[in-house]
């Protein structure tokens, strides 16, 4: 395990164990069947298995929360693949300055979050946080889970509605990994598929440590097409608090760049519904 990540896990309280694998053969045993306190959530960490529609799901939350005219910001920490080319034109988006600049500062406050922020035109009530096309890991100075954990602290100063868009692979990704932690609450998607099973089954035993507060975690299965029947969904990934359905319109948007863009097809009303739905229960909108 890479020194940063083992870091981040090695300093927790107690030993206490916690059962995270999926059960197949039991899924009622499953430790994350029930929805976390939910009363004081600020910051949502959107994680999962990799192209489970993490991105997606975030972008879309940051679109809900946004049309209620609630301010909220959108941090996109994907440093391998930088979302944001792909989640909407750059004619939508001021003048594109880099979350790289915050990461790779000594010191993160709210000025230098505010002089790095990314405005959408169309939308008044969202920011972003993001690397740039083009951009990766090494393109700024090396950062440590120290400027991570003061992006999240100085964010929550900041807006009451913080979304981070994870990387699946948190061992090299320190953001990701600190905000598994600092969030308040995690959305854990996963693809009904053994794959993405599998992957959950090797990663989930690297957040033993207590810091991942495992019941802070809501469930989900994602990217639901229908012939995946119920039940079997249910029996592959154990209990979920959320079924977000496969909707093409979405995958439209994905594949034209455009993920801000609203739903209107019919076949998305499903999708639309599972948004809100989300939106509501984790941060109490209603
Ligand atoms: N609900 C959905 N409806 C339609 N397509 C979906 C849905 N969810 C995910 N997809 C498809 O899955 C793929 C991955 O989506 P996305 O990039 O959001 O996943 P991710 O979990 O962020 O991936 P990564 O692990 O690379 O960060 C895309 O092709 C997308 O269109
Ligand atoms: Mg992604």
């Amino acid at each position: 395990m890479p020194n940063l990540f083992k870091s981040l896990i090695s300093r927790g309280d107690d030993d206490e164990e916690l059962d995270l694998e999926f059960d197949l053969a039991n899924p009622e045993n499953d430790c994350f069947e029930l929805p976390p306190d939910r009363r004081d959530n600020q910051v949502l960490a959107v994680w999962g298995s990799p192209s489970s529609g993490k991105t997606i799901m975030s972008v879309k939350l940051a679109r809900y929360i946004a049309s209620q005219k609630k301010n909220v910001i959108l941090v996109l920490a994907d440093m391998s693949a930088p979302p944001l080319p792909y989640v909407c034109p750059p004619s939508d988006l001021e003048a594109e300055t880099s979350l790289g600049n915050i990461l790779g500062a000594a010191h993160v406050d709210e000025n230098l979050i505010k002089h790095n922020a990314i405005l959408h035109k169309k939308n008044e009530y969202l920011t972003m946080l993001a690397m740039l096309k083009g951009e990766n890991a090494f393109s700024y100075a090396p950062y440590t889970e120290t400027q991570a954990r003061e992006l999240i602290l100085e964010l929550r100063k900041m807006c009451d509605y913080i979304i981070i868009d994870c990387t699946s692979n948190i061992t090299n990704d320190a953001l990701s990994a600190v905000s598994l932690i600092e969030s308040d609450a995690v959305l854990r998607l996963v693809s009904c598929d053994l794959k993405s099973i599998s992957y959950l089954n090797s990663q989930l035993p690297l957040l033993l440590d207590n810091k991942f507060n495992a019941n802070k975690q809501y469930k989900a299965a994602s990217n639901v097409d229908e012939f995946q029947a119920d039940e079997n969904i249910e029996q592959v990934v154990g209990g979920v608090s959320f079924k977000i359905p496969h909707s093409d319109e979405v995958y439209k948007q994905f594949l034209a760049g455009n993920l801000f863009g609203g739903l209107t097809e019919k076949d998305s009303k499903d999708f639309r519904k599972a948004v809100s739905k989300i939106a509501n229960e984790v941060f109490e909108l209603c």
